[in-house]
């Protein structure tokens, strides 16, 4: 039987509209929780993101607001609007589109944002926060989102074997620190596998739940799972399909066809982890506005 769908779309609407009632709650004790995000030159994709953010904090009832700088800017005068956003009270989520041209550096950039207005949770204050099980900090937004989705399907965690395919410091090392820790959702023995890892097969094949953020389209086969396996798809990459109207096909890490006739439950792209980024986005920004009245 084909594996059952794990619908991200589903689970993004519910998460917002739980974001949505807590911003009404807050809106009635005065704070509108508010979301900067700083784009830095003209990627196309980046804009795309940065209005889509833009547009869901005002679909949840917050203030969503974006600045875009020219992609000469300085690295003085980003870190300059950072201070401005940090300082400013109806700020309470700050977030610098990644990647940020090269005469900036991306590592002063994250450290800049006040940790508390650090919603996509890059500050190594948070990244140390997840790491140490500390949940008053900001988990990032995809590897949190995983983690609701993984509850939301009823999958249990505890005493499993999670195998996530690559080490970014964005979803592999935070998403293994989440599944690792003791709590709800959570209590996996984790393997973090990466480009350097010897037989990934043999890893991936004693995965209960596996989770591949490689950015490599299709690359998980059906004789890398094992039966039963719960598959979560972080990759969104882009491929060529003359037959498609736009010329490419958004796909996934894993072979989805394929894979989806061994998993038990699996996610699909699109319509899968991609729509969670920004739900979770919007949650820990709502989070970070409650925070300031809890002083
Ligand atoms: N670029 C790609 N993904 C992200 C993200 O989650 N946050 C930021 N700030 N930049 C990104």
């Amino acid at each position: 039987m084909p594996a059952e769908i794990i619908d991200g779309i589903a689970i993004a609407a519910k998460v917002r509209a739980r974001v949505a009632e807590d911003t009404a709650a807050l809106k009635k004790r005065g704070v509108t929780p508010g979301l900067t995000a700083v784009l830095v030159g003209e990627d196309p994709a980046s804009s795309v993101y940065v209005a889509s953010k833009e547009r869901a904090c005002k679909e949840a009832g917050m203030n969503g607001r974006s600045i875009r700088l020219p992609a000469s800017t300085t690295e003085e005068a980003l870190l300059a609007v950072i201070d401005t956003l940090n300082n400013d009270p109806t700020v309470h989520g700050i977030l610098v589109q990644m990647p940020v041209p090269k005469q900036i550096s991306e590592q002063k950039v994250i450290r800049r944002i006040a940790q508390q207005k650090d919603v996509d949770g890059f500050h190594p204050f948070n990244v140390g926060k997840v790491f140490t099980g500390d949940v008053d900090g900001f988990a990032p937004c995809t590897p949190a989102g995983v983690q609701v989705m993984l509850a939301e399907a009823g999958v249990e965690t505890s005493g499993k074997d999670a195998v996530i395919i690559g080490r970014s410091n964005i979803v592999g090392k935070p998403m293994a620190a989440l599944l690792l820790q003791s709590g709800k959702t959570a209590n996996c023995t984790v393997t973090l596998c990466h480009s350097k890892t010897r037989d990934l097969a043999s890893h991936t094949r004693r995965a209960d739940i596996l989770i591949a953020a490689i950015g490599k389209p299709e690359m998980v086969t059906a004789d890398m799972v094992k039966p039963g396996a719960v598959v979560i798809d972080v990759g969104i990459n882009r491929v060529e399909d003359p037959s498609a109207p736009k010329g490419y096909r958004i796909v996934g890490d894993v072979h989805f066809e394929s894979v989806r006739e061994v998993a038990s439950k699996i996610s699909p792209v699109p319509g899968g982890v991609g729509r969670m980024t920004i739900a979770m986005l919007l949650a820990n920004t709502v989070r970070a506005a409650q925070l300031t009245l809890e002083g």
